[in-house]
């Protein structure tokens, strides 16, 4: 692994082309490879880390066998564009689900394995949940319901989502006798069975928040449990092959189910590059990660119900927030001037403060983490708090400058898919509109 911490000249970050790129991509495949095997609310396109790291390949910032850091995992996208890249993936994420994506997604599964493991699954998987059907309608059905909340999945497709979940846990049992990547192929087995989960519930479709399907439509809602799980999985395990062959079985991708915050797992400069998209407000107003997981992972990986409750406490200003930093205001003028806008208007100045807060430890845990003069990319999303716009790109760059990075590029991006719901009030109150998002920016900083 290269030691760029004792170069003296610093390699020039990006001065060449950077800025001509196309930041767009529009028309480009964002769904490719693995990418495609699972949504997640506000994912990052993957073109913008691949083309990041093949800009900083080019021009001898990072090379194969580097690490590429993403405090915000949230489904992997760096990581599976870092290993593309010939780069180890380290992550942290609060999201277990996020966490699960990341690591199936990113490290590949011999496709022989993978077709072995699918076949052994299916075998015998139509009949198994035609019993589960009958024992359900007959009043005999044994399997222990999942902790979802009641009133969420039609019956009996609840007990059939959770035969398939007992039979991959069973199969990664007379797996482990074979194989050492016993984990990694039930972890993908389980990355379609979350899939399915989504689709089989009365969750409304589109929406990142828990929000049901109306009552009156719930008696159709009669899914087919076992034609969704397989077709997902025959797309996923295609998505895997091409993959699987494409990328450098030997790196690695290690992900901490922990907070960004205390980053405590991750190595002192052990980073040659973090390229990372983080939420862009607290979830519960924003983005409710947890929400969207809540179901998903704990039917399909055994995640318990307070476990998931807590994601969205625990995310960037959320209700586990830290003490704010007095200095903070003094740190960033664009948050001084943001924070004097809400305090005229309502009050959420403490909700931008916390978020900001929390915000800032993460920049001290990346300045940690990074080699020094090596380049830290944030894909920042702007907000608006009380129709009050939030300059998160330029609070955000106040605030690594506060930290001694260099600010190398503020690269503004058009976003030509809606994949956020733009359209929600700003204040989170239902039926009323305005603009949620503005813009998003490519910001390039160099490590102290
Ligand atoms: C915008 S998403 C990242 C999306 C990701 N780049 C992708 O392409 O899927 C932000 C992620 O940050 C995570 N997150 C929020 N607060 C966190 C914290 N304190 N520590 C670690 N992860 C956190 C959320 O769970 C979410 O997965």
């Amino acid at each position: 692994m290269t030691d760029r911490s004792r170069d003296r000249a610093h390699p020039p970050l990006g001065e060449s082309g950077i800025t001509e790129i196309d930041w767009t991509f529009a028309g480009a495949d964002t769904r490719r490879l693995t990418h495609g095997v699972h949504s997640y609310p506000a994912r990052m396109i993957p073109q913008i880390p691949a083309t990041v790291l093949s800009h900083f390949k080019r021009e001898g910032v990072i090379g194969d066998g580097d690490t590429v850091y993403d405090p915000f995992s949230g489904s992997g996208t760096t990581a599976v564009e870092g290993r593309l890249a010939g780069l180890h993936a380290e992550a942290n994420d609060i999201n277990p689900l996020a966490c699960l994506l990341t690591l199936a997604k990113s490290r590949p599964i011999d496709p022989e394995l993978l077709e072995t493991a699918r076949l052994r699954l299916l075998d015998g998987l139509d009949r198994e949940l035609r019993r589960v059907r009958s024992a359900h309608d007959a009043g005999t059905c044994e399997l222990e319901p999942s902790a979802v909340r009641e009133g969420w999945f039609p019956e009996p497709q609840l007990y059939e989502l959770v035969a398939i979940r007992n039979r991959i846990d069973e199969l990664g049992e007379a797996l482990s006798d074979t194989t050492a990547d016993t984990e990694d192929v039930t972890r993908f087995l389980r990355v379609a069975l979350s899939v399915t989960v989504r689709r089989v519930s009365y969750q409304r479709n589109g929406e990142y928040k828990r929000h049901r399907i109306p009552r009156e439509d719930r008696k159709d809602h009669d899914p087919d449990v076992y034609a969704l799980f397989t077709d997902t999985l025959r797309e996923n395990a295609e998505r895997m092959r091409s993959y699987s062959q494409r990328v450098d079985h030997a790196a690695t991708t290690t992900v901490h189910y922990a907070d960004a915050r205390d980053a405590r797992a991750v190595d002192d400069d052990s980073a040659d590059i973090v390229i990372t998209s983080p939420p862009y407000g607290d979830h519960s107003t924003t983005v409710a990660y947890g929400q969207f997981s809540q179901d998903p992972a704990i039917i399909a990986d055994r995640c318990g119900y307070d476990e998931m409750k807590a994601v969205d406490k625990t995310g960037l200003g959320g209700a586990y927030g830290q003490e704010p930093i007095d200095d903070l205001e003094r740190y960033s003028p664009s948050l001084a001037r943001t924070l004097d806008a809400l305090r005229k208007r309502d009050g959420r100045a403490t909700d931008a403060l916390s978020f900001f807060t929390d915000f800032y430890s993460v920049i001290e845990q990346v300045r940690r983490i990074l080699k020094p003069g090596q380049p830290v990319v944030w894909v920042l999303a702007n907000r608006t708090m009380s129709r009050v716009p939030i300059p998160t790109h330029l609070i955000a760059t106040e605030l690594c400058e506060q930290l001694g990075f260099e600010r190398k590029h503020l690269i503004p991006r058009k976003i030509p898919t809606k994949t956020l719901p733009w359209e929600n009030a700003p204040e989170n109150v239902a039926g009323q509109t305005g603009e949620m998002m503005a813009s998003e920016y490519v910001v390039i900083m160099r490590c102290p």
